[in-house]
């Protein structure tokens, strides 16, 4: 045979793209050229791969002329993932193995023919399994990634000798698999924050009820700390939810070997100097996936928020309106998911102390409204939680003060408010509050006029975008109260979070 094929797996955001690998021996000049739009990286896959084969004790067919074409040539092809099944298809050209079919094969080859994980095993067995493919060869290390995906032959190899071994019907001595680690995420229990009860309640209603959520207040009063502790609230990822963070996160490459399906919510809490790139995803060839996308189905925090570049913030809108990003690219278009819950950390001014009164603050009204101005418009407009964090006293700060709620206990009143909202929203496409829209919120979900006057009132100037995101939390709030509708009560309740007590401009 001169002409033999084997199929690889590119990542492009957070889709595997089938990779057709041909290769073709014939007369002519001895060398080796690869065709279809391959970037440095597949060009530097030629060197690695004669070296590979060269040194793996099998035959470099090295008075024939090879061309290795990659189809469809308009993809972008970035990485080495494609060395193990490049080499295999020249090896199956010059007769040393079978034709592989219904086989995906992802590896990168080391000079000396082991075989090197590669970002994104996860997706390569999704897209495999889905297109009808039974046998995936992957990076031995790699296994249980793969695994993830039952119903799917997976062969780890640790060389390409392996490789070869396994094609040609021998034993190979696979490595035992990793045990899988259902790593738990530690996630710090809530326990560990004292006073701040306002705080400690928002967040609860955050969970509850899918609120963005803003924490205004000093350095060091534990906005970090009760941000870090929503993920342990929300309910854990379902099957089809943890299979597709899963996947982001092994595209992003951030999945430890051994790891297991994760289960809890991501928290992804980018640092301000992050770039527009990394937190939305980009990259010049296939796109990689940004902080947003790793955030989904759980949790972005942006601490120190009004420190971010305000183009960084801005690239926030299109996430949070439509829960996808796009990013554009000389011709094609890639979205990916980015359904992230939001809270948002800041100091009010840029002395940090700009609380209550503002007595203590040395700031210039106009420097505080330009720090504060990166906040506002689209950002603020969408939290519907926001909070003033005080300093809490020594005595709340007194382990000996008693034990407070931990994890547990709220992330149960958590379920059970989800749950009524859920049944309520039986029939609906949303299931929890934060997700009703507006005219929806107002003409499917009255409240009594009594808690609806409260809000009718003149001196509070309520906007109706204002009321619609009081309501939206008076509703989860009567849910975790175990009431049918909101009561005055709750609506005073949520009333209180409007504009965490003056300090956020009230919109
Ligand atoms: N309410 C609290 N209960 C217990 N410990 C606290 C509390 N607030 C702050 N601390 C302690 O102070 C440390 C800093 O808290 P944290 O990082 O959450 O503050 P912050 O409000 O985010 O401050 P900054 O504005 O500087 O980011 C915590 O690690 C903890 O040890
Ligand atoms: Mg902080
Ligand atoms: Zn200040």
């Amino acid at each position: 045979m001169t002409l033999a094929r084997a199929c690889g797996v590119v990542i492009n955001g957070v889709e595997g793209l089938v990779v057709d690998i041909e290769a073709y021996l014939s007369q002519g000049l001895p060398g080796m050229t690869i065709v279809g739009l391959p970037d440095t990286a597949v060009g530097e896959a030629r060197d690695r791969v004669r070296a590979a084969i060269q040194n793996s004790e099998l035959a470099w067919p090295s008075e024939r002329r090879i061309t290795v074409g990659l189809s469809p040539a308009s993809v972008h092809k970035r990485g080495a993932s494609l060395d193990l099944g490049i080499a295999l298809s020249i090896l199956s050209a010059h007769s040393q193995v079978p034709e592989m079919t219904k086989t995906i094969v992802v590896g990168e080859l080391a000079l000396d023919g082991q075989v090197r994980p590669v970002r994104g095993v996860l997706v390569a067995a999704l897209c495999a399994y889905r297109r009808g493919y039974d046998t995936l060869i992957v990076p031995q290390s790699q296994v249980n990634e793969a695994q993830l995906v039952p119903d799917l032959k997976v062969i780890g190899v640790k060389s390409l000798s392996d490789a070869v071994a396994f094609l040609r019907g021998e034993e190979i001595t696979e490595d035992l698999p990793l045990p899988i680690e259902f790593i738990e995420e530690t996630i710090p229990d809530l326990c560990e924050v004292r006073g701040q009860s306002n705080a400690r309640h928002a967040l609860e209603v955050a969970a509850a009820g899918g609120h963005h959520l803003a924490f205004l207040g000093s350095p060091g009063v534990g906005k970090t700390m009760l941000a870090q502790r929503l993920p342990g609230l929300l309910p854990k990822l379902t099957d089809d939810q943890a299979v597709e963070v899963t996947a982001i996160y092994s595209a992003a490459g951030a999945l430890s070997a051994g790891q297991g399906l994760i289960r809890t919510p991501p928290f992804q809490a980018p640092h301000h100097t992050t770039t527009k790139a990394a937190l939305i995803g980009g990259g010049s060839n296939a796109v990689r996936v940004g902080m947003v996308t790793m955030a989904n189905h759980g949790v972005l925090c942006l601490d120190e928020a009004a420190e971010f570049e305000r183009s960084v913030l801005d690239a926030l809108r299109q996430p949070l309106e439509s829960g996808v990003v796009t990013i554009a690219r000389s011709g094609f278009q890639t979205v990916l998911p980015a359904r992230f819950q939001l809270v948002l950390a800041s100091n009010p001014c840029p002395c940090g102390k700009f609380i209550g009164t503002g007595a203590q603050c040395s700031c210039s009204s106009q420097v505080r409204r330009r720090y504060f101005s990166r906040l506002s418009g689209p950002l603020l407009d969408r939290i519907d939680l926001r909070v003033t964090l005080e300093r809490p006293s020594l005595a709340e700060l007194d382990p000996s003060s008693g034990e407070l709620e931990g994890t547990n206990i709220v992330a149960d009143r958590v379920a059970n408010a989800r749950a009524r909202a859920a049944h309520r929203f039986r029939d609906e496409p949303w299931k929890i509050n934060s997700q009703v829209p507006g005219p929806m919120l107002r003409r499917r979900y009255p409240v009594s006029d009594s808690a609806r006057e409260l809000l009718a009132n003149d001196s509070l100037e309520i906007s109706a975008r204002g009321a619609d995101r009081i309501l939206r939390v008076a509703w989860t709030i009567a849910d975790l109260r175990g009431h049918d509708t909101p009561t005055e009560t709750d609506v005073a309740a949520a009333l209180m979070y409007r504009d965490g007590n003056g300090s956020w401009q009230a919109s």
